[in-house]
């Protein structure tokens, strides 16, 4: 997670969820700077009271590039400038690629999931360092790109790449040449106005006691005022893994764009389909192709359920 509004939202649906066992986190330079993307997830961890959950400070920069920010949309602090209390809990002394791999090594079922909300810098660390993890993870379910399958499937850091793929492409292409299954959630869905959030839907939150809507309603304050609505990017990723029924994928050939002068981080998706598969280029992903408007009801449910 790389510390911004929605990834603080993803990660409060994944802690309420009975349906995951979230045994921990790694903050990525994003969205904001590691060092405020590992506060802003020890906030949410507090919140819920779940330091049985780990916290690791994760890559701080890109694999090979500068780092670009998105603090103009996600506020100075990646949550909406709520400036809320620093956390007390601390992150794990860990180096973050070893507590993944000792997570990776201790699941009984030797099958884990990781979402990814963020630029895949760490993931991308974690399979170069050890590829011995790529047999322990049973898929990646990430937040990025942008595949062109649905109208609203085009860029937003540039007009054809998604910040997540557009921050770190090298990152992206290595997790996409490596041979992990991934089923990817892209701006192709989360930019459908049918499933961002709503003044009207902010309203509700806003109204609602507890301190988990008091957060999510101060860190949503700002872009509500200026934009109106919010893109549930990254709890939707998070919903794949909990509720897979809300969402359609189709299988297609991508690889990452890591050279364009204009195409940086692009996520081009090979379209042919007169072409037999031995002819498409690319590695073989899941795209997520729809997300029903129920998702919305859905994520608001487990916000704000007790
Ligand atoms: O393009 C949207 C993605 O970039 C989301 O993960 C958002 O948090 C930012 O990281
Ligand atoms: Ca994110």
């Amino acid at each position: 997670m790389d510390g911004g509004i929605d990834d603080a939202l993803a990660l409060i649906l994944a802690l309420k969820s009975p349906e995951l066992e979230v045994a921990g986190i790694t903050a990525v330079s994003g969205n904001v700077p590691v060092e405020q993307a590992t506060i802003n997830g020890l906030k949410v961890v507090e919140l819920l009271d779940r330091s049985d959950v780990w916290v690791a400070r994760g890559l701080g920069n890109p694999l090979f590039r500068d780092p670009i920010r998105a603090t103009a949309f996600h506020g100075s602090d990646g949550l909406g400038d709520s400036n809320l209390p620093l956390p007390k809990l601390s992150p794990t002394k860990k180096l973050a690629l070893n507590a993944i791999l000792e997570t990776l090594a201790s699941s009984k079922r030797q099958s884990t999931t990781i979402i990814c909300t963020g630029p895949l810098t760490n993931v991308a660390a974690l399979l170069t360092e050890f590829p011995e993890a790529r047999e322990m993870i049973e898929e990646i379910v990430m937040m990025g790109g942008a595949y062109f399958v649905t109208k609203y499937g085009f860029g937003n850091e540039t007009p054809v790449a998604e910040f997540n793929t557009y921050s770190d492409p090298e990152a992206a292409k290595i997790v996409f040449e490596a041979d992990v299954p991934i089923r990817a959630v892209g701006l192709d869905v989360t930019m459908n106005p049918r499933v961002q959030l709503t003044k009207s839907d902010y309203d509700q939150l806003r109204n609602r006691k507890g301190r988990v809507c008091a957060f999510a309603s101060s860190i949503l304050k700002n872009n509500m005022r200026r934009y109106g609505r919010f893109a549930l990017h990254d709890p939707m990723a998070v919903a794949v893994k909990i509720k897979p029924s809300l969402f359609q994928f189709s299988n297609f050939h991508a690889q990452v764009e890591t050279k364009g002068e204009y195409t940086l981080g692009m996520t081009v998706a090979d379209r042919r389909d007169w072409l037999p598969d031995d002819r498409l280029v690319g590695r073989s992903v899941m795209v997520c192709t729809s997300a029903v408007p129920k998702f919305k009801q859905f994520f608001l449910t487990r916000l704000t359920a007790a």
